[in-house]
C-alpha cells in the first residue's frame, strides 16, 4: 500500500502555485489577445501565450510523476464525505484541463499551420494541416477555458470554505507553512479570487459585446468579381487555344510566420494559346482571384484580403501576361512576362516543364509545372508594420500546376 502523509511535498506545492498563477495569466491573455486586430504585437502575444501554455504542459508532466512517487495525502477529519467526493471530481477535471488546454492549443496551431515555439525554440507541429481539426480545437480550447474558470472558482471556494469556516489546515498544507495562519491563507485566497474575478468579468464582457456585434452585424460583403482583362481577344490564332481544367490546376504558395512555414492556394483562370512549334505566337493571360485565398484559417484568409495586404476590395485580381516563351531543352521552357499584384507591375521570368500528350483522336492534354520565389514587399503586399519581415517573411514560394486540354482540328 502507498504511504500516506498529512501534507504536500515542496515540489508539488511549488508546481501547484506556479501553475495556478500561469493559468490565471493564460486565461486573461488568451481572452484578451483573441479579439485584438491583427498586428505584430498580437502575433508576439500569441507566441508568448503558446510558450507559457507549453510551460504549463511541461509542469503538469513533472507534477504527475512527482505525485506518483510521493506519499498519498490523506483527508483531514474535517473533510466531509460529500466534500471529498466533490474535491476528487474537481481535481480530476483540473488535471484533465492541465493537459487538454495546452494540447488543444498546440493541435489547433499545428492544424492551422501557425507557428509554435517555446520561448523562441521552434516546436514541431503535432498534426498536418487540417481545417476541420483547427476549427474543432479552437472551439474546444475556448469552451474548455470557460468551464475551467467555473471549476477553478469552485476549487477556490472549497479551499476558502475550509480555511475561513472550518478553520482547518486544507489551505496551509498546500502552502509552505506548518501552522494554521488565518491571515496568510486568506490573503492568498483573496488574491486568487481577485484574479479569477477579473477573468469572469472579461468572459462576461466578451459575451455581451459578441451579442451586440451579432445585432449590429452589417450584411455580408459581396466579393468583388474578377474581371478578365481580355488582352488576348484579337491577336492570337484561335486554333492553338488551351482550356484550363480548374479542378486539376493549382496555384500554391508557401510563406513563413516566425520562420515556420504555412501554405495556401489561389484559384485562377484565363486564356492560354500555346504551340511548342510557334513560341512567337504563344501567349498566356492569367487572372488570379485574390479573394479565393485559402490557407486553412478563415481569420488568416480575411487578414490577407485586408488593405495592408492584398487589399482585395481595390485589387480583386492579380494578372500575369506573358511576353516571351523560350525553349530550354526537352519539355523545358522559360516564360517572361508582366505580373501585376495590387497596383505594382513587375517583369517576372521563370522556367517551367510542359508535357503535351495526345489523349485520343480529338483531344490533347498538357501538364505544366513550375516553381518560383517572389518577394512580397516588391509588390507592396504587407504595408506599414508588416514591412518588418521578422513576423511574416519576405520571400514567398509559388508552385504552379496547370492542367489544360485542347481539341484537335
Ligand atoms: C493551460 C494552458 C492554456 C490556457 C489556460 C489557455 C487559454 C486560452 C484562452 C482563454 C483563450 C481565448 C479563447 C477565446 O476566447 O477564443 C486562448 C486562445 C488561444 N490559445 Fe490558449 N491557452 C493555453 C495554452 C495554449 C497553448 C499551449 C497554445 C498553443 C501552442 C495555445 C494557443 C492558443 C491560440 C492560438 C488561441 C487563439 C485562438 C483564436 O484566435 O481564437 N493556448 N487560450
Ligand atoms: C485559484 C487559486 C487556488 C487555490 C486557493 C488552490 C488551493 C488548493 C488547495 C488548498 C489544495 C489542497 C487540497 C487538499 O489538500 O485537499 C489544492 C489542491 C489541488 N489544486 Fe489547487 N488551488 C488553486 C488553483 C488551482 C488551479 C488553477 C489548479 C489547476 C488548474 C489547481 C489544481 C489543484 C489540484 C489538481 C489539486 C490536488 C492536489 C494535487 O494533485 O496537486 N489548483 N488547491
Amino acid at each position: 500500500m502507498k504511504q500516506e502523509s498529512d501534507s504536500y511535498g515542496f515540489v508539488l506545492k511549488f508546481i501547484h502555485w506556479t501553475t495556478a498563477l500561469l493559468i490565471m495569466g493564460l486565461l486573461f491573455v488568451g481572452l484578451y489577445m483573441a479579439d485584438l486586430p491583427l498586428s505584430e504585437t498580437k502575433l508576439k502575444i500569441y507566441m508568448l501565450h503558446k510558450s507559457f501554455g507549453l510551460l504549463v504542459l511541461a509542469l503538469v508532466v513533472v507534477r504527475v510523476f512527482t505525485k506518483f512517487l510521493s506519499p498519498k495525502v490523506r483527508s483531514l477529519d474535517t473533510h466531509q464525505a460529500w466534500e471529498k467526493f466533490l474535491a476528487k471530481l474537481t481535481h480530476i477535471f483540473l488535471y484533465f484541463a492541465l493537459f487538454a488546454m495546452p494540447l488543444s492549443g498546440w493541435i489547433m496551431s499545428s492544424a492551422g499551420e501557425f507557428p509554435v515555439s517555446f520561448f523562441g525554440i521552434p516546436v514541431p507541429p503535432l498534426t498536418a494541416k487540417n481545417k476541420e481539426l483547427f476549427d474543432l480545437c479552437r472551439e474546444f480550447h475556448e469552451v474548455l477555458a470557460t468551464i475551467l474558470i467555473a471549476i477553478v472558482a469552485l476549487h477556490l471556494a472549497g479551499a476558502l470554505k475550509h480555511h475561513v469556516i472550518d478553520r482547518d489546515r486544507t489551505m496551509m498544507r498546500m502552502m509552505n507553512s506548518k501552522n494554521y495562519n488565518f491571515a496568510g491563507g486568506l490573503a492568498v485566497g483573496l488574491l486568487f479570487a481577485l484574479l479569477l474575478g477579473a477573468n469572469i468579468l472579461f468572459v462576461a464582457a466578451k459575451e455581451l459585446s459578441e451579442d451586440e456585434e451579432d445585432e449590429h452585424r452589417a450584411p455580408a460583403v459581396v466579393q468583388a468579381s474578377v474581371e478578365s482583362p481580355g488582352l488576348l481577344e484579337q491577336a492570337v490564332p484561335a486554333e492553338n487555344q488551351w482550356s484550363i481544367v480548374k479542378e486539376d490546376s493549382r496555384l500554391g504558395f508557401e510563406a513563413t510566420e516566425y520562420g515556420q512555414s504555412f501554405n495556401g492556394t489561389f484559384d485562377f483562370g484565363g486564356r492560354i494559346v500555346f504551340d511548342p512549334g510557334q513560341l512567337d505566337h504563344s501567349l498566356a493571360d492569367i487572372s488570379i482571384d485574390i479573394a479565393s485565398i485559402k490557407t486553412g484559417s478563415d481569420d488568416r484568409d480575411a487578414q490577407a484580403k485586408s488593405d495592408e495586404w492584398f487589399d482585395v476590395k481595390s485589387f480583386p485580381a492579380a494578372h500575369f501576361v506573358t511576353e516571351k516563351f523560350e525553349s530550354s531543352g526537352a519539355n523545358q521552357y522559360t516564360v517572361s512576362g508582366k505580373l501585376t499584384i495590387r497596383d505594382v507591375t513587375l517583369p517576372v521570368s521563370f522556367p517551367f516543364t510542359l508535357m503535351i500528350e495526345d489523349k485520343d483522336d480529338d483531344e490533347r492534354e498538357a501538364n505544366m509545372t513550375a516553381e518560383l520565389t517572389l518577394n512580397r514587399l516588391d509588390f507592396g503586399v504587407g504595408s506599414g508594420q508588416w514591412k518588418n519581415t521578422e513576423t511574416i517573411g519576405n520571400p514567398v514560394k509559388l508552385s504552379i500546376v496547370v492542367h489544360a486540354k485542347q481539341m484537335k482540328d
